[in-house]
């Protein structure tokens, strides 16, 4: 029996299974454990269960000796240093597939409520700013037949083309050439980012954030952008500049974005970036499906146990050379 800590209550049964064999405690807090709190709960775990909000680095694991397994509950790990992991020879493990759906729905629904400017027109009704039928209000951009532009061509970004093929829209994105078809372009060699940025109505950002693609869309990649284009982020904040995106929606550089990610989450209520027009963010809601986040549960169980026992992951983080 092994020692467990559980930063945060999971959806579903999962937790129970891994109760059943090891010594399991689980951060009973809404917040996340400050690093101090969290440093104390893993000191003499064998394992660990954290989510994106818990960082694990060199010096986290210096105070955790007798650490054998991290499974992180995200499919996402640049909470956790690969490399410090990998040192010292603990395997890490997270959750893909059973969140694709989920995160390409979530990514259409943010595509089509800025496309429509349904926040806005929702409220409107609300606030009885709506006083009739009106042919000139809340006009938005025709999503049916548009260009979509994907960065980042992976299982969700795949997923997110799926359903962008059931709008016929042309969709261009930065993954191999192999997956192109008609209506489907793969762009590739250097220019390959800007032709995407220069020729999309709708960008969506489905990449890892890795050292290489922070800050990736900044001033210069939003200037490239139509300024009749709207950016999506449902991956992660840090890949956006925020504070070009801000001064973007704010000169009209491009006419809206829609995150559920931000830097930092969550924003501060008076953070300068909701002075922008045309902006909507949701609070990481990607994989907010009670199927998916049950079955994350599942599968980051059984990630630990597998490490626990010296067998290898059923979802491991492969490491970077
Ligand atoms: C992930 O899995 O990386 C998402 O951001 C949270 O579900």
């Amino acid at each position: 029996m092994a020692r467990v800590f559980v930063t945060r209550q999971l959806p579903g049964p999962a937790v129970d299974r891994l109760s059943a064999v090891h010594e399991v405690e689980v951060w009973p807090e809404r917040l996340p454990p400050s690093a101090e709190e969290f440093a104390a709960g893993a000191a003499d775990a064998s394992g660990l269960l954290t989510l994106l909000t818990e960082k694990v680095d060199a010096a986290l694991l210096e105070k955790c000796p007798q650490l054998r397994a991290i499974a992180n509950y995200a499919v996402g790990y640049d909470n956790i240093d690969l490399a410090a992991t990998a040192a010292r020879g603990i395997p890490v493990g997270n959750t893909p597939d059973v969140l694709t759906d989920a995160t390409a729905d979530l990514t259409f629904a943010l595509l089509l409520a800025a496309a429509r400017k349904l926040p806005d027109a929702i409220d409107a009704v609300r606030t009885g700013d709506w006083v009739t039928w009106e042919p000139g209000q809340y006009l938005g951009a025709a999503v049916f037949g548009a260009t979509l532009g994907i960065i980042g061509f992976g299982r969700i970004g795949r997923a997110v083309a799926r359903r962008a093929s059931g709008f016929e829209m042309t969709v261009m994105h930065t993954g191999a050439a192999r997956h192109s078809a008609p209506g489907l372009r793969a762009v590739s060699g250097s220019q390959s980012l800007q032709t995407l940025l220069e020729r999309s109505d709708f960008v969506s950002i489905h990449c890892p954030l890795t050292p290489e693609t922070y800050h990736l869309i900044d001033s210069g990649a939003l200037a490239r952008m139509k300024r009749s284009a709207i950016l999506i982020n449902t991956a992660r904040g840090p890949i956006i500049d925020q504070s070009a995106l801000r001064d973007a929606l704010m000169t009209g550089e491009i006419a809206g974005a829609a995150l559920d990610v931000t830097d930092p989450e969550p924003l501060a209520p008076d953070d300068p970036l909701f002075d922008a027009p045309n902006l909507i963010v949701a609070p990481h809601i990607g994989s907010a499906t009670r199927a998916a986040r049950e079955q994350m549960a599942e599968l980051a169980v059984d990630n630990l146990l597998a490490g626990l026992e010296g067998r290898p992951m059923p979802h491991q983080v492969a490491v970077p050379d």
